[in-house]
């Protein structure tokens, strides 16, 4: 979409939206409803505040910020930035700033910074960071622009992941019934939960994954997911049920998760992901309906196999971490364990996604070489309610340890263990490795392990 010419004065954006196209003076920008293109004239005399974006400025929002601060607000973003206007009022939760101070704080707010998990590229958050310093200014006269707020590139998300040849992709459908097969839109209840939807694993044995994600349907309730292995009775395929908190359940491995602003997830083309031969899946959903009744939902998780003969490198997700962890209350901490490259050959990290509970704030990893170098491999801001994937190829050494780090705050007036429930902690980096299972330590899983490498 094209947007003309910016006017150094005119209407509010909020005006044009709701006035006749006519009242904007800029020819052919008007019937786009797009602020950017805010009109010259008399017509905005009502308008609080008047002026637009810089084009420079549109360009960052779009990528960086309106998937969730959009038209429609997802995940729980409280404002839409997507006009000039926008940026010129008091903040929702802080309604002693204006949008535009938070917004500076928050782009570079190591501890919570927006975007989620600090993803946004060094060269946006300059060109946000510059404009939001110098007060926030309308645009220059003729600064143009070809992208209209609101053209977030991810609308594929309601497309989903299309078998390519060779491929098996599988759906796990969210549904009403407690019945296997059943296909009725699950009914979102207003308010927050987690709903646990049990289905049999439905590839055959044999096969690794190339790519997983979702084909969305009611983005405005959706949160995060996870996707498990459970040790629960095969009995329950076709189930769901309503649980208190993000509990990943005895014996359960994590294999797949999302959270609103993610994007689906494709390996490199050389490797495959590890996949449970049988057994029962427990997909986990966490609802957010903000609206004041239940709505409907029809969303699903998508896998993407192929046989794993078909892949050279056969990856395994294992977690590095540690379980000894016990928080002091209202202080920071931090807990970490290491594991070792025991094995003869390097080990590729192909990702890492780190997984903390609410206290969560950072992950950090540092490789020690067999010769005593240190080196950070990882280290970013973490938020529990977007858990993000990060890419990033690298090799383990024989010899070669691996710390992984996480910073905790703990707000509560309690100290607070490791455990499953959401009230309670977990240190996890888990990485995509291969060999699969070379980074593992062997010894089983204990419940209060220093290093977790299983
Ligand atoms: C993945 C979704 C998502 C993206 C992308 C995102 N935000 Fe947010 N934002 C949220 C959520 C959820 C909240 C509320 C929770 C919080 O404050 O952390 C929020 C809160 C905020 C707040 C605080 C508002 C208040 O009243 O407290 C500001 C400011 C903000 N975001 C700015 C931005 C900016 C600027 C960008 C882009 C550079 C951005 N956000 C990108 C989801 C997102």
């Amino acid at each position: 979409m094209s947007v003309s010419p910016v006017p150094t004065a005119g209407s509010s954006a909020e005006n044009l939206l709701t006035s006749p196209p006519t009242a904007a003076g800029t020819s052919g920008a008007a019937g786009t409803g797009v602020s950017a293109a805010a009109g010259a004239g008399a017509g905005g005399a009502t308008a609080p505040v008047a002026g637009s974006l810089p084009c420079s400025v549109t360009k960052a929002l779009v990528t960086n910020c309106q998937k969730c601060h959009g038209a429609q607000l997802v995940g729980g973003a409280p404002m839409s930035l997507l006009t000039y206007a926008d940026f010129k009022k008091m903040a929702v939760t802080k309604p002693a700033l204006t949008v535009q101070a938070l917004a500076l704080m928050r782009l570079n707010d190591a501890a919570a910074p927006m975007p989620p998990g600090g993803m946004i590229s060094a060269e946006h958050k300059k060109t946000l960071t510059d404009w939001l310093s110098a007060g926030a200014p309308t645009a220059a006269t003729g600064d143009t622009c070809t992208v209209a707020p609101g053209d977030t590139a991810d609308t594929d998300y309601k497309s989903g992941l299309t078998a390519k040849p060779g491929e098996t992709c599988y759906n796990l459908l969210n549904h009403n019934a407690q019945t296997p097969g059943d296909t009725t839109p699950y009914s979102v209840a207003t308010g927050e939960h987690y709903e646990q939807f049990y289905s049999k694993v439905p590839w055959p044995a044999g096969m690794v994954a190339t790519r997983f994600g979702s084909k969305l349907d009611n983005i405005a309730v959706l949160h995060h997911w996870l996707l498990f292995s459970s040790a629960k009775a095969l009995t329950l395929d076709g189930t769901h049920e309503t649980v208190s908190g993000s509990q990943i359940g005895d014996t359960a491995r994590l294999l797949a998760g999302w959270a609103v602003g993610g994007d689906n997830v494709t390996l490199p083309d050389d490797m495959g992901l590890e996949l449970p031969a049988s057994g029962l899946l427990n997909l986990q959903w966490h609802f957010y309906n903000q609206g004041t009744t239940s709505a409907m939902d029809a969303s699903m998780v998508q896998i993407c196999t192929v046989p794993a003969a078909m892949k050279k490198n056969i990856v395994s997700m294992t977690w590095l971490g540690t379980e000894n962890l016990s928080l002091p209350s209202h202080q920071t901490a931090t807990a970490s364990g290491t594991c070792l490259n025991d094995s003869n050959a390097p080990i590729t990290i192909w990702a890492f996604w780190p997984h903390m509970h609410k206290l969560g704030r950072r992950m950090t990893s540092a490789i020690k070489r067999s010769n005593g170098m240190l080196e950070t491999v990882f280290d970013k801001a973490f938020d529990f309610n977007h858990q993000v994937h990060y890419p990033q190829q690298l090799k383990l050494m024989p010899g070669d340890t691996i710390t992984s780090t996480c910073t905790f705050n703990n707000t509560t007036d309690k100290g607070v263990p490791f455990g499953e429930s959401t009230d309670t902690e977990m240190c996890y980096q888990f990485t995509f490795a291969w060999p699969a299972h070379s980074l593992e330590n062997h010894a089983s899983s204990l419940i209060g392990a220093s290093n977790t490498c299983w």
